[in-house]
C-alpha cells in the first residue's frame, strides 16, 4: 500500500482544543470537517509519519455549528502517543487526517513546539480576547494553528520564504509572534531596513496592540488609519500577509486597500489574505438555509456545488470589537463569496491560488501576485 502524505489532503474546516507535547507525551483532541463527507475515524501523523488511529469524541456543539449541512458529518477526535523519539525535535508536525468510506478526505494541522522553545511571552487577555475571542494557551494555539497554515499555503503556491514580510493588521502578533520564535522556522525577515529607517513588519490601527507589539517582539510596528493612504513605503514589501483583515472592511474599504497594498509590494511580491466565506458564514448561521432551487441541489447534489447563500458580499454587520479606535458603524463583520473576491483581487493581482478553510480550518485564503512589470 502506498503511504499517505498528510500534506497532500486538502485542509477541512477543524480545530485543536488542545494540542501538548511535554517532554515525551504529546496529547490532544479536536475535531475535523469537510463538506460532503461524513467522516467517520480519522489517524494521527507526527512529522509525516502514522503514528496512531485518533479515539472518536463526542462533540455536540460541532455538530450544532455543522447542523446547516445535514449530508456531511463533523469527526471529534482525541490522542495520546508516548515516545521517547518526541524528544529529539525542538518542534513536531502534528497532522490529523479525516477519512469517509476508507478515503481520506481531510487535514487540520499544527506545528507543535515543546512549551519550553516557546519563549516570548503571551498578551494580557484584553488584548488577545479583542482580535480572537480567547485568551492565554487558547489564543496561543489558534496563533499557531494559522501559522501552519500560512506555511502550507505559503509552500503549496511556492512563494518564497525568504524576504520582506509586512503582517497588515497585525493585532496583538496571534500569527505574527511565531515568525519570530526561532530562524530555522521560516526565513522570512522579520527585521529589515530601508534607506537606513526600520522597515515596520507589523501595522494596525490599534494603538494598544502596537504597543504590545513593541515591548515583546523585536521588531518596527506602524500605526496606519483606518483608511488608506499610509505612510509605508512604495515597492518594499516581498510578502503582505493580511489575517482577517478583510473580514472587517466593507467593498469600498477592501478595494482601496487592494490598492494600497499593491503599492506596499514589489514587483513579484505576493500578498496573502484570509476572507470570511461560505463555511464561516454558515457556521455561523446554521439555521439559514438556502432558498428554491438551491435547497433542492444542495440536498440531493451536494457532491457537486458549494454551499450558497452569500452570492456577492454581506458587509454591512456592524462590528464593535475595535470601538475605541474604530466607530462599530465603520468596522464590519463582513462575509464574502469565492466569486467576489477572486474578481475583486483580480483587478490589481494576478490571481495564484484560493485555498477554502484554509486558515484556522474557518476561512478562506487567497493568494495574489503583483505583476513583474
Ligand atoms: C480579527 S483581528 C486579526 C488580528 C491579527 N491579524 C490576527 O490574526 O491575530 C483584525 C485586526 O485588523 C486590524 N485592522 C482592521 N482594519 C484595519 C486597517 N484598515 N488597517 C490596519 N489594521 C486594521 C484590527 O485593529 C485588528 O487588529
Amino acid at each position: 500500500m502506498k503511504a499517505l502524505k498528510p500534506d497532500t489532503i486538502v485542509p477541512g474546516a477543524g480545530h485543536f482544543d488542545r494540542v501538548v507535547c511535554s517532554p515525551s507525551v504529546l496529547d490532544g483532541f479536536g475535531w475535523i470537517f469537510r463538506r460532503p463527507y461524513k467522516i467517520d475515524r480519522a489517524d494521527l501523523f507526527v512529522d509525516g509519519t502514522h503514528c496512531a488511529n485518533c479515539e472518536p469524541m463526542n462533540r455536540p456543539d460541532v455538530a450544532e455549528t455543522c447542523r446547516w449541512a445535514p449530508e456531511s458529518r463533523p469527526f471529534g477526535f482525541r490522542f495520546q502517543i508516548s515516545s521517547p523519539a518526541l524528544r529529539e525535535t525542538w518542534c513536531h508536525r502534528i497532522d490529523v487526517i479525516g477519512y469517509a468510506a476508507q478515503r481520506p478526505v481531510a487535514r487540520v494541522s499544527t506545528f507543535c513546539p515543546s512549551l519550553h522553545n516557546d519563549h516570548l511571552p503571551l498578551p494580557p487577555p484584553a488584548l488577545a480576547e479583542r482580535v480572537s475571542g480567547v485568551a492565554g494557551e487558547h489564543f496561543r494555539l489558534q496563533g499557531l494553528k494559522m501559522f501552519t497554515d500560512l506555511i502550507d499555503v505559503l509552500r503549496r503556491y511556492a512563494v518564497p520564504l525568504r524576504g520582506r514580510l509586512l503582517d497588515w493588521g497585525c493585532g496583538c502578533a496571534r500569527v505574527l509572534r511565531w515568525f519570530f520564535i526561532r530562524d530555522e522556522f521560516v526565513v522570512l525577515n522579520t527585521k529589515h531596513s530601508s534607506a537606513g529607517n526600520d522597515l515596520p513588519v507589523g501595522c494596525d490601527v490599534d494603538p494598544e496592540a502596537l504597543e504590545w507589539c513593541r515591548s515583546n517582539l523585536n521588531g518596527c510596528f506602524a500605526l496606519v488609519p483606518f483608511d488608506p493612504p499610509t505612510s509605508l513605503p512604495s515597492g518594499a514589501y516581498d510578502l503582505v500577509i493580511a489575517c482577517s483583515v478583510l473580514t472587517h472592511l466593507d467593498r469600498f474599504r477592501q478595494q482601496n486597500w487592494l490598492e494600497e497594498v499593491h503599492r506596499w509590494l514589489a514587483p513579484g511580491g505576493y500578498f496573502i489574505a484570509s476572507t470570511n466565506a461560505e463555511f464561516a458564514f454558515r457556521s455561523k448561521h446554521p439555521h439559514l438555509k438556502p432558498n428554491g432551487v438551491w435547497k433542492f441541489i444542495e440536498q440531493w447534489a451536494a457532491a457537486f456545488c458549494r454551499p450558497r447563500i452569500v452570492k456577492t458580499i454581506l458587509d454591512d454587520m456592524p462590528d464593535p470589537s475595535i470601538r475605541w479606535f474604530v466607530p462599530e458603524q465603520e468596522y464590519r463583520m463582513v462575509f464574502q463569496s469565492r466569486t467576489f473576491t477572486e474578481q475583486l483581487c483580480a483587478r490589481f493581482f494576478d490571481v495564484v491560488g484560493y485555498v477554502e478553510c484554509g486558515l484556522d480550518g474557518f476561512q478562506d485564503v487567497i493568494v495574489c501576485r503583483k505583476s513583474k512589470v
